[in-house]
């Protein structure tokens, strides 16, 4: 997954300014130093590369080729191939996890997302966050129902487009026709998809936090119609 994408992907997406805001809005709020942030999911580089420089930053992906972009633009930070339903990390613990921009949604079963939680969990100092937003099933919806999206970058053609597999588990397939001379192109091919599930549901199997805090991307008090939801949760 991702390994076609992983060489348009920095060209389509935008810089995540926003999450960036999120974070330090929760680091000042609980009046946070933190030492070190594990950024599960990282894609290439651009969450870990707008947080200040105080904190060791150390980065996960499963996409190999997002790995290598990530390793070439930054040599200071470090980055492991890991899947993120498997964390190890030997005897290092983190001040901050993050898993952004609807990297859980990923994992299509909820056996898988309460791996990550507890992987989250035990990775965590005391007291400390782990932060991860997710797309709602309100917005899944949304999103199986896309008009065909197409992007030109460079001479390359990318097309996207979404179906509802079974209940508003999304499939997106993406189409990479990489131009090699002329008028000829190779063609790749990706599946991507996305599952989500209620709030109650994720907070349940949260319940070793000591506490959680559910908001939209206003840091206003998020439901199941919300588009994106933002867990905020506490060892
Ligand atoms: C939607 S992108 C989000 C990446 C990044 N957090 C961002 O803000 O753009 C999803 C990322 O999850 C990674 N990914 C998907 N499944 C994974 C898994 N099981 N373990 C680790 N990373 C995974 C993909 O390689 C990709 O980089």
């Amino acid at each position: 997954m991702y390994e076609n994408f992983a060489k348009y992907y920095d060209k389509l997406m935008w810089d995540r300014s926003n999450y960036i805001v999120f974070i330090d809005r929760i680091i000042i709020q609980y009046n946070l130093n933190p030492k070190n942030i594990l950024d599960i999911a990282c894609w290439t580089w651009k969450i870990l590369s707008k947080l200040n420089d105080n904190y060791t930053k150390y980065g996960v992906d499963l996409s190999e080729n997002m790995l290598e972009i990530a390793k070439k633009n930054v040599v200071k930070w470090i980055f492991y191939k890991q899947d993120m339903r498997e964390l190890h990390f030997d005897i290092m613990k983190f001040d901050f996890v993050t898993c952004l921009f609807d990297s859980i949604n990923h994992l299509v079963d909820f056996s898988d997302w309460e791996k990550v939680f507890n992987k989250s969990y035990d990775l965590l100092n005391t007291n400390w966050i782990f932060l991860f937003d997710i797309n709602t099933k309100t917005k899944l919806e949304k999103v199986s129902k896309y008009k065909p999206i197409m992007y030109e970058i460079g001479n390359d053609i990318i097309f996207f487009t979404t179906e509802d597999k079974w209940n508003w588990i999304v499939k997106w397939n993406i189409k990479f026709f990489e131009n090699t001379n002329w008028n000829n192109f190779n063609l790749f091919h990706e599946n991507i998809e996305e599952n989500s599930f209620k709030i109650d549901k994720i907070k349940k199997s949260l319940n070793k936090f000591s506490k959680i805090i559910i908001v939209d991307e206003n840091f206003n008090i998020a439901n199941d119609n919300s588009d994106r939801i933002f867990f905020i949760c506490i060892k």
